[in-house]
């Protein structure tokens, strides 16, 4: 079969770049641990509050000396809760779905990107390594309140009075 020149540069460049593409994925996948948020989880909407519900309880729960879980809902148009404190080097898994339409939530220089679909659950974790304000926001538009929709996690730069009673350093 005959390829004209310029086309096989082309078929050549085309070729590369998707070579390129794909080094990039699975560099990405096997050296950098990137992974899509998957759903880890479902939950009847209605049965949120429900006594027994992993999201009867919202807020912050320490699992061990510098690990937390935050359980957190969505609503329109807010976050419960809507300001979380943790001291600086926490790693923070964040439980979390909606309580009546699809929001997002995206959180400031930190690697959680979710989509909160109701009737799923979406779990994602970080480690706060510096302190300060971050904030985080809905970002899958979701009605007239749906730029009033953010909140902030406040990594407080020393580790709170319990964590160093709690360690022998
Ligand atoms: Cu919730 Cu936009």
């Amino acid at each position: 079969m005959h390829i004209d020149e310029l086309e096989r540069y082309w078929l050549i460049a085309v070729a590369m770049t998707l070579g390129v593409f794909a080094a990039a994925l699975f560099a990405s996948v096997v050296v950098f641990g990137v992974s899509l948020p998957s759903p880890v989880g479902r939950i009847d909407p209605r049965e949120i509050s429900a006594e027994g519900s992993q999201f009867a309880e919202t807020g912050l729960r320490q699992i061990d000396e510098n690990r937390y879980e935050v359980v957190m809902t969505a609503q329109m148009w807010s976050f419960t809760p809507a300001e979380v404190q943790v001291p600086v080097g926490s790693e923070v898994t964040f439980i979390m779905t909606s309580r009546d339409i699809t929001h997002g939530f995206l959180l400031e220089g930190h690697d959680i990107n979710l989509m909160l679909l109701p009737g799923q659950v979406a779990v994602a974790t970080t480690t706060f390594k510096r302190p300060g304000t971050f904030a985080f926001i809905c970002h899958e538009y979701c009605g007239p309140g749906h730029h009033n929709m953010f909140g902030y996690i406040i990594v407080e730069p020393v580790p709170s009075a319990d964590t160093q009673t709690g360690g022998d350093n």
